[in-house]
Formats: C-alpha cells, structure tokens, sequence
C-alpha cells in the first residue's frame, strides 16, 4: 500500500505586482529585492476573494485531473497562516462546502510556511490507518492582507496564491509518500509571529484587530539555512536514499539565497532545485504545492522520480517529505 499525490491544481490570482509596483510606494527599489531575495513579482488576491476561493478553485482543478468527484474525498486539509475566520471555523471547512464535498472531514493545519509539509503528514498517515481513499491537502494563502506596509524589511516579501493536491491510497508498494521529518522550534516563535495592531480592547470596547505578520529576517534566515542542512542530512541517516537520487528538490520559496547556501554546502547542482519566487514570492504553505503544480503542468515530474519537498516556517517549524513519483 501506499499513499501517492495524485493530480495536482494551482490558484492565481490575476493582479500581478512587481517590484517596480511595489517601489513606487514603499521605500524600496527592484535591486534590492532582487539581489536579497531572488524576488521579481508577486500576485495579489483583489478584494473579495479569500483564501477559502483561491483554495477552491485550485482543489476543483485538481480533482478534475485525478477524475474523482467531490463524494469521493474522506478528507481536505488546508495549511494556511491566513484563514478566512481567525480562530474559526477551519477554512477547510469553508472549501468543503464551496467544492460540495459535505460529510468528509475538514480541518486547517497551522505551521506556517512548512504547513504543507505538515498537511500531506496529516493526510497521509489518516488515508494509511483508515479506510479512506481520497484527501485534498491544500496550501493557500492570502498574505496581501496581513503584511504590514510600514515596515519594508517584510511587506516586499509574500504573495497570495494556492494550489491543492490529491493524495490517494492505492495498493502498490514504494510509491508516493514515502518518508517523512517534521520538527519545531518553540523558542522562535517570537521571530516571526502575527501581531495584532490593535491592543487595547475590551469586551465594552471591541475594536476589529488588524493582525500583521512581524519577522526577524536575520534571525529567521539562518534558522533556515541551517534547518534545510540539518533535514537533509538527516533524511541521508534516516533513509536509504542518497542526494544523487533524487531528481528534484522543491523547497520552500522564501528567499532564494536561503536555498542557494543550503545547495553550496552539499554540493546540490541549482538544476535539480525547482525555484520559482522569481514570479510568485514568497506564498507562505501555498508556496511547495505551487512549485510542484507548476513542475507538473511544465511535465518536469517523471514517473519514478524521487522529490524532496522541504521546508521552515513561523513556529518555528521545519518539515521534509521524501516522495516518489
Ligand atoms: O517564509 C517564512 C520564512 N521567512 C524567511 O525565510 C525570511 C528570512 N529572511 C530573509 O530572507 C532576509 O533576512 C530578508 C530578505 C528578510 C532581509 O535580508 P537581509 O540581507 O537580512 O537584510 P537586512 O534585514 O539585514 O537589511 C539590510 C539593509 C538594511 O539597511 P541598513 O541598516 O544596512 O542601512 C535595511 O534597512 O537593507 C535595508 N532594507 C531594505 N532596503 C530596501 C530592508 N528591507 C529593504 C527593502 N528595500 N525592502
């Protein structure tokens, strides 16, 4: 038995903004964030679209190209840091009735950018131990609404977007997910955290709270070089596999100089990393699943192949999954 992700869809929305765009408001430049990030543009939801559509409209696509319909899930779980309710109810939820999926169960995973990695976890493991068939995990997210556009260090940084996959049991072996390494880092979390503008309410005085994200980039870059280092050193212990098997490393999109450090310290030639910030920033747990729909609509996922997904996020939290294709 094994559990394999099946087909694959992406949401963008169409209002591309680039870093000219962004230059014309905010104290920055397109060199600069260029040559810190590796960023060129970003999409941005228009109002009126939230995550729970962008995450509805990309697990649509993918369960037309599985060929399952909406009866035929046990489960869809979305990895989000931008719900469309703070607290509740779970977006998956919300993407359940908009796809009419009713009756299959329905949660949001909060990881941050490795949300992801910690959903096709979650998915899987429940389609292995069950008798379930089918799961939508979706990454989706709608960060335009929550960067703080005062503070230049980060708002350059993310986009909106979201992609879903589905993830099927089937009775071959050595297939789909085959291992994976999940971890957190609690005494981070103040380095990148969503604070809330407005503090001083009362239940007398209830004032709508405006969450922006807040982020030690300095801090958060090296708990990212050196949580890729340790995950694949760890992976080469943990499994059979060596770095030359793999085809593709498809890490979390936050800043292409991240990966570029982790690719130098083992040698990884930049063609068998798929980077695509370039055109998308930084789209938080969209950001993998994005990267392997567009892999795989480009027909660069072969039969066979063996990914590693990887990524790092606000938690802290670090995730790798080994894959086969
Ligand atoms: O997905 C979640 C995980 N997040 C990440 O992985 C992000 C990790 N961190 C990073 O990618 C980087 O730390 C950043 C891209 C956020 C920042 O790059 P940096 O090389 O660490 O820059 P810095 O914050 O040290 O700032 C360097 C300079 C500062 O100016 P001074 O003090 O040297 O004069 C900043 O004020 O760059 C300035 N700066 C900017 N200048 C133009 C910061 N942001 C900007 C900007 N445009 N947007």
């Amino acid at each position: 038995m094994s559990v394999v992700i099946r087909a694959l869809g992406a949401s963008i929305p169409p209002q591309r903004i680039t870093n000219e765009d962004l230059a014309a408001r905010v104290d920055t430049t397109d060199d600069w964030i260029r040559s810190h990030t590796g960023i060129g543009a970003r999409h941005f939801a228009p109002d009126g679209i939230l995550t729970s559509d962008m995450a509805a409209e990309a697990a649509k696509t993918a369960m037309a190209k599985a060929k399952i319909g909406p009866h035929d899930l046990d489960l869809i779980v979305v990895a989000t840091a931008t719900p469309d309710y703070f607290g509740f109810p779970a977006t998956a939820c919300i993407v359940q009735d908009k796809i009419g999926a009713y009756g299959c169960a329905a949660y949001d995973i909060v990881a941050g950018c490795t949300g992801f990695i910690y959903a096709l976890h979650a998915a899987s493991s429940m389609l292995e131990t069950s008798h379930g068939r089918h799961a939508l995990v979706i990454g989706a997210e709608a960060l335009s609404r929550i960067v703080d556009w005062n503070d230049r260090g980060t708002c350059v940084l993310f986009g909106d977007g979201a992609a879903a996959a589905v993830i099927s049991r089937i009775d071959e072996a050595g297939r789909g997910c085959l291992s994976f390494l999940l971890g957190a880092d609690g005494g981070g979390a103040r380095d990148l955290y969503l604070v809330q503008a407005e503090r001083d309410r009362t239940f007398e005085r209830a004032q709508p709270v405006v969450p922006v994200i807040s982020m030690n980039g300095r801090k958060v870059y090296d708990f990212a070089v050196k949580s890729i280092t340790v995950m694949i050193e760890r992976l080469m212990h943990k499994t059979v596999y060596r770095l030359e098997d793999f085809a593709w490393i498809v890490p979390h999109q936050a800043n292409a100089r991240i990966v570029q450090a982790a690719a130098k310290r083992f040698n990884i030639p930049q063609d068998k990393i798929y980077l695509n910030i370039e055109e998308y920033a930084n789209t938080s747990a969209a950001s993998i699943p994005l990267a392997l729909a567009e892999m795989d609509q480009k027909g660069l996922l072969k039969p066979g192949d063996l990914v590693m997904l990887v990524g790092f996020g606000a938690g802290l939290t670090y995730g790798a999954a080994v894959v086969r294709w």
